[in-house]
C-alpha cells in the first residue's frame, strides 16, 4: 500500500524528558481578581513566574521553553492593558538580559514585534544577539505571535525564494521559513488556567504535541507543577499515527540491540 510522507519527526526515545516544552501562560488576571488586585498585578506575578519556570527548565536539562507572552489577538483589550503588557516586556528585555546571559540562556523572540514600537525591537534585537551563542535553555518569547500569522509568513517567504515547482511545494519546504525553524516541535505543551483550547498558537508544530491543561494560573505555576506535567507526559505513549504493538516491538528490538551491543 502507498505509503505518505509526513513532516512530523520521528518518535523520540521513550520516557525521555520532554526537550521542548511550549507554554500558554495564561490566568494572570483571574489570580489578580481573586486579590481584588488590578489586572496588571497578575501579570507582573506572571513575570516572576517566567523567571522561575525558566530556571527550572534549566536545571532539568529542557533544551527548549517556548512562552507565550502576546498573542495577535490580544491587540483586542483595552488599551492600558495593552500598554502595561508592552512596559513589562520592555523592562524584562533591558533587565533580564544580563541574567539569562549568565545563566547560558539563548534567548528568541518570535512574533512581529514592529508594532510594540522602536524601542522594543531595538531591546528584543540587542538580548538576542548578546545571547546568541549561549548553549544552555533555549528560552522563546512569543510575543505579537499568532499560528495564523506565522503560516502565512512562512508562505510568503517560500514563495518569494522558490519559484513554484511543477510538483508543488512540500511540507518540508516550508517548516525552514516557520518562526521557530531553530527548534525541534514540542513534545509537551501546556496551558495554565483552566481553558482547554490552543488560541492561535503553534498550529503547524503542536500536530503531534502531548497537550497538558492545568486548572493552575500562571502565576501561582511553580517547579512542582512542571514537574507534575513533566511526570503526566513520561506516562504517554506516543504514537505519531503508528498501533501500540508496533511501538512495543521497536523498544523490544532496540533494547535487544543494546544488550548485545
Ligand atoms: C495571560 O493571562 C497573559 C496574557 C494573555 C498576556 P490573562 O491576562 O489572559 O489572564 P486571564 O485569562 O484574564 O485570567
Ligand atoms: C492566550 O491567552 C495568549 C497568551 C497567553 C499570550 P488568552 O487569555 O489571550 O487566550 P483566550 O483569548 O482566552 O483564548
Ligand atoms: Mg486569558
Amino acid at each position: 500500500m502507498k505509503s505518505f510522507a509526513s513532516s512530523t519527526r520521528e518518535i523520540p526515545p521513550p520516557s525521555d524528558i520532554p526537550r521542548h516544552i511550549a507554554v500558554i501562560m495564561d490566568g494572570n488576571g483571574r489570580w489578580a481578581k481573586k486579590r481584588y488586585l488590578p489586572r496588571v498585578a497578575g501579570h507582573k506575578q506572571g513575570v516572576e513566574t517566567v523567571r522561575r519556570v525558566t530556571r527550572a527548565c534549566t536545571d532539568r536539562g529542557i533544551e527548549y521553553l517556548t512562552l507565550f507572552a502576546f498573542s495577535s489577538e490580544n491587540w483586542r483589550r483595552p488599551a492600558e492593558e495593552v500598554s502595561t503588557l508592552k512596559q513589562l516586556f520592555m523592562a524584562a528585555l533591558e533587565q533580564e538580559a544580563e541574567r539569562l546571559h549568565q545563566n547560558k540562556v539563548r534567548l528568541k523572540i518570535i512574533g512581529d514585534i514592529a508594532p510594540f514600537g522602536a524601542r522594543v525591537v531595538e531591546l528584543a534585537g540587542r538580548a538576542q544577539e548578546l545571547t546568541a551563542h549561549n548553549v544552555g535553555l533555549t528560552l522563546t518569547i512569543a510575543a505579537n505571535y499568532g499560528g495564523r500569522w506565522d503560516l502565512m509568513q512562512a508562505l510568503l517567504k517560500l514563495v518569494r525564494t522558490s519559484p513554484l515547482p511543477a510538483e508543488g511545494y512540500t511540507e518540508e519546504q516550508l517548516a525552514p521559513h516557520l518562526a521557530l525553524n531553530y527548534a525541534p516541535e514540542p513534545d509537551l505543551f501546556i496551558r495554565t488556567g483552566g481553558e482547554q483550547r490552543i488560541s492561535n498558537f503553534l498550529l503547524w508544530q503542536l500536530a503531534y504535541t502531548e497537550l497538558y491543561f492545568t486548572p493552575t494560573l500562571w502565576p501561582d505555576f511553580d517547579a512542582k507543577q512542571l514537574d507534575a506535567a513533566i511526570a503526566w507526559y513520561r506516562e504517554r505513549e506516543r504514537r505519531f499515527g503508528r498501533t501500540s504493538e508496533q511501538l512495543e516491538k521497536t523498544k523490544r528490538e532496540s533494547s535487544g540491540r543494546r544488550r548485545i551491543a
